[in-house]
């Protein structure tokens, strides 16, 4: 098998999304295949894998190639809750007897927040360098899952605007993101776990030098301005960093394993209809550290 990397869209889109094939990732990787996973994530920044029969253990043991794994506290379910171990969050809609929660559960309510633009864990000190999210079973219509290039929309910007970004530090929290949808119903425990946590608005790829916008609905202030102008600022941000020409939709199959660098990418998940199963598992990888310990 030879691994070989091409663009989903390579003309409208030829360096945002991947398909990989040549690779069966059941299997431990030579270091010549991390390598060359990790030059495509760089390039690409989400990683397609088709028909890639994975459980949890080779989710895993493929992740965590590319850097330490994370343990799911950003997840509502915590301890005997949990249906999944703490090392994979449970993208699904399912209890732990594994039928389909209720309408008006407070899980699925609370797993709602997925369906607007973010990046995972940015509400966390040291939030997600990569996420690695494995299909195991989807419903028949619905539920795309779409990425948006924030090197490319931060390209975009006007020269005004990549000044007034460069600098700003906005705050992340999981209560941010949950009350643009209307839900505040968190436990004393759960606001203290979801504190909001500062980072930077402008990254810069550590590999390849690149800027980006990173942005999430989970940020809900910039520190040193107003809220509401903050908001307002973020929201516009958002609107343009959204914008179609910088989005790839995946339309799921099962088994697929999609890898996206948060870093660089927002990403949300799309309706579909609440009685039918979707099944996604996901491993992710920690970033090396809070943004504003890293490099401007
Ligand atoms: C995730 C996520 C979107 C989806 O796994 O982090 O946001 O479509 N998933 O399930
Ligand atoms: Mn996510």
């Amino acid at each position: 098998m030879t691994l070989e990397i091409r663009a989903v869209d390579p003309v409208s889109r030829p360096a945002f999304a991947g398909v990989v094939t040549g690779v069966d990732l059941t299997r431990p990787l030579s270091a010549g295949t991390v390598a060359a996973i990790a030059a495509g994530m760089d390039r690409f920044a989400v990683l397609v894998f088709p028909d890639q029969l994975l459980d949890d253990a080779q989710q895993k043991a493929f992740a965590v190639n590319f850097g330490p794994l994370e343990q799911a506290t950003g997840d509502l379910a915590q301890g005997a809750e949990r249906r999944l171990a703490m090392d994979v969050n449970d993208i699904s809609n399912l209890d732990r007897e594994g039928r389909v929660l209720a309408r008006e559960d407070r899980r699925r309510l609370f797993g709602l927040g997925n369906r607007l633009w973010h990046s995972d864990s940015s509400f966390k000190p040291t939030p997600a360098k990569y996420s690695a999210l494995s299909a195991r079973v989807i419903p028949a219509a619905g539920g795309n899952t779409e990425f948006a290039d924030m090197r490319a929309a931060y390209d975009a910007l006007d020269d005004a605007t990549k000044a007034e970004v460069e600098g700003l530090v906005c705050e992340h929290s999981q209560l941010f993101s949950r009350a643009t949808l209307g839900f505040d119903d968190f436990t004393e425990d759960e606001r203290r776990r979801f504190a909001p946590v500062p980072q930077r608005l402008v990254r810069r790829h550590p590999v390849t030098g690149r800027r980006s916008l990173f942005l999430a609905s989970h940020a809900g202030a910039i520190r040193g301005w107003p809220m509401p102008e903050a908001r307002a600022f973020l929201r516009d941000l958002t609107e343009h960093a959204t914008e179609r020409r910088f989005v790839y939709a995946h339309v799921w199959r099962p088994w697929d394993l999609v890898m996206w660098d948060n870093r660089v990418t927002m990403h949300r998940a799309r309706p579909f209809d609440a009685r039918e199963v979707r099944d996604m598992h996901r491993v992710t990888v920690a970033d090396v550290a809070p943004t504003l310990e890293q490099a401007a």
